[in-house]
């Protein structure tokens, strides 16, 4: 049964060990984290601390070792296709035309196309991409390029978004337009959304909330509510507040963002 009240994702006392043996890498301890059925979360931490591994148990890929994970308040057992995922890598099919790299989820999952057509349609031109349906990845930048695997994420109607450093090899100037395309994404679907990143402006300009990882085990050593206006102007990243916030967060990571 999903409980329409409990949050998008509920996570306490969890612990991640790799390994059958008791003896692989202990990913993460004793993390607890929420995320509300409309908030946009990210989270920051040391390399290696465990945060692509969270993603992983959201998901279902990566059995937990202890503790519970919830999603609406249903205890999660294992991977379902319904989970909206971007990574690192846009990884789009280069055969496949942008429209039909955004509707691969519903051919997978064996739905009707025709269904979904107006829907991907859309998602495009939300994201900016509508004269781009019928062109093939390798025409369009890594910017693009990210923005179609967003639409592909969101054809299925996923109940919220994970997110695993999906900007972290684009440059700065296109960084920093994306954040601004995926908060007007954001604002227009208000899907709970968990997003790990490197920078730690970034993690603000995007967040209702930025979460701090430890070093390994990784655990959430802060919880900090970003109280900025939206929507945010890239302009945002100029004001004092903001700048107090980076600062904050770069002591507590112990880098220099
Ligand atoms: N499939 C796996 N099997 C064993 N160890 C893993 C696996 N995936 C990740 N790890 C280890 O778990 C730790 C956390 O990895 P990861 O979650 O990828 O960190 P992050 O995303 O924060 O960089 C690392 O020490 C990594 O080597
Ligand atoms: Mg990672």
């Amino acid at each position: 049964m999903v409980d329409a009240a409990a949050p998008a994702i509920e996570i306490a006392g969890l612990s991640k060990r790799y390994g059958h043996d008791g003896k692989g890498t202990l990913a993460l301890t004793d993390v607890d984290v929420t995320v509300g059925r409309h908030e946009f979360v990210t989270l920051v931490g040391p390399s290696g601390c465990g945060k692509s591994t969270l993603l992983k148990v959201i998901s279902g890929i990566e059995p937990a070792t202890s503790g519970s994970v919830r999603r609406f308040g249903e205890t999660v057992t294992g991977p379902t296709p319904d989970i909206g995922m971007v990574f690192q890598s846009p990884v789009l099919m280069n055969w496949r035309t942008i429209l039909d790299n955004v509707l691969f989820p519903i051919d997978a999952l064996g739905l009707k196309r025709r269904d979904y057509a107006d829907k991907a349609m859309a998602l495009l031109k939300l994201a900016g991409l509508e004269s781009f349906a019928k062109a093939r990845p390798r025409e369009l930048s890594g910017g693009m390029q990210q923005r179609a695997a967003l639409c592909r994420a969101l054809i299925y109607d996923p109940p919220f978004l994970l997110m695993d450093e999906p900007f972290g090899a684009l440059d700065a100037l296109t960084r920093d337009q994306m954040n601004v395309e995926l908060m007007r994404i954001w604002s227009e679907t208000k899907k709970a959304t968990l997003l790990i990143t490197h920078s730690v402006a970034e993690a603000v300009f995007l967040a209702d909330r930025v979460l701090v990882m430890s070093g390994r085990p990784g655990s959430i050593l802060a919880d900090v509510a970003i109280d900025l206006p939206r929507p945010r102007q890239t302009s945002v990243r100029t004001t004092p507040v903001f700048g107090e916030y980076v600062r904050a967060l770069s002591a507590m990571l112990g880098v220099h963002d």
